[in-house]
């Protein structure tokens, strides 16, 4: 949701702020812009992608100075338009500002300032900030967006130039995300790590409404009362690497690749002789016998890991667990006992809706426990215990890795709470362990289907409705592929529980529609068998997925592709990987853009 990044040095802004930007792309690409401290202020912004402005920026011989800011938008208030990218300036050009966030009373706002005599040029929220800062300041940057704070209702990440501070950057953050990065030659600010990677690994976060001033040669961090603030340095240990596409022509193929080893990364350190032992989190096998029921919260794909999460949870502890929506978990007055736990699960960390769904549990006094990727956000931050998910940076829009690891932490916190209830004996956890061990290397097999996948995908490509089936485990992991291949192929596609189909949704069943079913539970099998010769008898082209030997199948679906064997708990692991193929090779053979489909952004940092 809109990347910002800032930077103050001895190097030419203009290049650091552009390629930080087009690593801050997945956060949204509908305009960039950039303001460069340049006798005066100078701004450059177009409607589109990064590369636009990039040609825009080359037109004009480049823009010159030594600090700026830099905007890349997804458009909330306002469409996508020249006038309406950032960075927005005040009438006067004195002040440039680019925003990550919601300014909620912006319209009051801008009345209020209208009639003492602003003109305003743009649809959107941001525009106020720079008119308002300009109005309140005399001479004092940090004074004045201290003034500005008060003011402002909603959530922010802000870079604020002002012309006659050429040896400034004024930064702040509440609720959206923001880091500092410090180095000998320069310092930065950025909504994410790899937007200045390349520059530095050493990084300070920020607190809501902590003000930053950034200098060429120094980082001041004040509080709301302007008394200094004494920061740890956070180290970033990832390479530069890590953020690239390495060779390959997306960064979801690479990332998809990169899953068995952020399996192994996620799960192996967390074995002790073979028993599940979660040293990070302060949870005692008598706080594990206490619990009384969990609420997993989440939004998209980590909404559907949390899904698999009840499946194997509720088989191996025997604890019950309600999977919720975070937009509306927040809102729905939620009925929790005082020995309910939350578990919160992000990839960004920085989800608006998840961060406010933990925040109501904690108000609520209920602990909070968050599986999070990115270390040191926002949710990682706030919650009681965290369990990171060390699958190293993702930048393609649609997860993969992020995915995978988040179901691998669902998979320990069952056998871990198994283990604590007694619902499960050592021998049978160790038995367990020994398997999913077995789960990276079996994902590596499945990633070489590339071929199958993409031919599938391409006999399938100029589908316009496509159905995704199973029971289950494979329920789970249908919602997860069906939200795939929408969100990159822009094929419509729904997931339903396989015995749910006839009660409706089997109408839309006609000669040829695909239906993908997923039948890897050995319980549920033969049901998914008959569910498969109810919509063949309707006319549509199955795809199935079973377990090798399970070859029966192959007599009713039109195309059977085959899973390594592996318990029925861990199936999704494997299930997800020819669904992501599909449809990777899907968006391909459609045109689409696989990294930035369009209307999404990443990281959802606005309600
Ligand atoms: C966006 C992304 C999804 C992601 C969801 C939750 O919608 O496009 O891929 O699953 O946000 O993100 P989070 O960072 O909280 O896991």
């Amino acid at each position: 949701m809109c990347g910002i990044v800032g930077y103050i040095g001895s190097q030419e802004a203009a290049p650091i702020l552009l390629k930080g930007l087009k690593k801050l792309e997945y956060r949204g690409y509908d305009s960039a812009g950039i303001a460069v401290h340049h006798n005066g202020i100078q701004v450059v912004k177009t409607k589109g992608r990064l590369a636009e402005l990039e040609h825009k920026v080359q037109e004009m011989g480049g823009v010159s100075g030594f600090s700026g800011i830099g905007h890349t938008r997804w458009a909330t208030h306002g469409a996508p338009s020249d006038i309406n990218s950032h960075p927005h300036s005040s009438t006067n050009g004195r002040i440039s500002v680019v925003h990550n966030g919601i300014i909620e009373n912006y319209i009051q706002l801008k009345a209020e300032l209208e009639e003492k005599g602003c003109r305003f040029v743009s649809e959107t929220d941001t525009e106020v900030v720079a008119q308002l800062f300009d109005y309140y300041y005399h001479g004092d940057m940090v004074e004045t967006l201290i003034q500005v704070i008060h003011r402002v209702r909603g959530s922010y990440a802000l870079g604020i130039i002002c012309s006659e501070k050429p040896d400034e950057v004024l930064a702040v953050r509440k609720d959206s995300p923001l880091l500092v990065g410090i180095s000998k030659d320069g310092n930065y600010i950025a909504s994410d790590i790899p937007a200045v990677l390349e520059h530095t690994k050493d990084y300070y976060l920020l607190e809501d409404n902590e003000i930053v001033v950034l200098k060429k040669d120094g980082v001041t961090i004040l509080d709301m009362n302007k008394q200094e603030i004494k920061k740890d340095v956070y180290h970033v240990t990832w390479d530069f690497s890590a953020a690239e596409k390495g060779g390959y022509d997306h960064f979801m193929m690479k990332e998809m690749m990169e899953q068995p080893k952020a399996m192994r990364d996620s799960i192996n350190p967390r074995i002790t002789d073979g028993l599940v032992q979660l040293d990070e989190i302060q949870y005692t096998d008598e706080d594990i016998r206490k619990i009384n029921r969990i609420h997993m919260i989440a939004c998209g794909s980590a909404w559907h890991a949390g899904m698999v999460g009840k499946y194997v949870i509720e088989e191996c502890a025997r604890i019950p667990v309600e999977v919720d929506l975070a937009s509306e978990f927040r809102y729905r007055n939620p009925i929790l006992h005082p020995d309910d736990i939350c578990i919160i699960i992000s990839q960004s960390g920085e989800t608006a809706d998840t961060l406010a769904a933990l925040r109501e549990a904690k108000r609520q006094g209920i602990r909070v426990l968050a599986i999070v990727n990115a270390v040191g956000s926002s949710i990682a931050r706030e919650s009681d215990d965290v369990l990171y998910t060390w699958a190293g940076p993702e930048i393609a829009v649609a997860t993969t890795k992020g995915y995978s690891t988040q179901v691998a932490l669902m998979y320990l916190l069952a056998l871990k709470f198994g283990q604590a209830k007694g619902t499960l004996s050592d021998e049978e956890v160790k038995k367990l362990v020994t398997e999913l061990y077995t789960v990276p290397e079996k994902m590596e097999s499945l990633l070489q289907m590339t071929k199958e996948m993409e031919e599938l995908a391409n006999m399938q490509a100029k589908a316009t409705d496509v159905f995704v089936i199973g029971r289950g485990i494979d329920y789970a992991v249908a919602l997860e592929g069906s939200l795939k291949l929408k969100e990159i192929s822009y094929i419509h596609s729904e997931a339903y529980a396989a015995g749910e189909l006839k009660h409706g949704t089997i109408s839309l069943i006609e000669e040829g529609t695909p239906v993908i079913a997923i039948a890897t539970q050995d319980s549920l099998y033969e049901k998914l068998v008959s569910n498969v010769k109810e919509v063949k008898a309707r006319g549509a082209y199955v795809i199935a997925l079973a377990k090798e030997g399970n070859t029966e199948i192959a007599e009713v679906a039109d195309h059977v592709i085959y899973i390594p064997t592996v318990d029925d708990k861990f199936t999704a692991s494997l299930d997800v990987i020819p669904l992501q193929l599909f449809s990777y090779y899907a968006a391909i053979a459609r045109g689409c853009d696989v990294d930035m489909p369009r209307n999404l952004a990443k990281s959802v940092t606005v309600e």
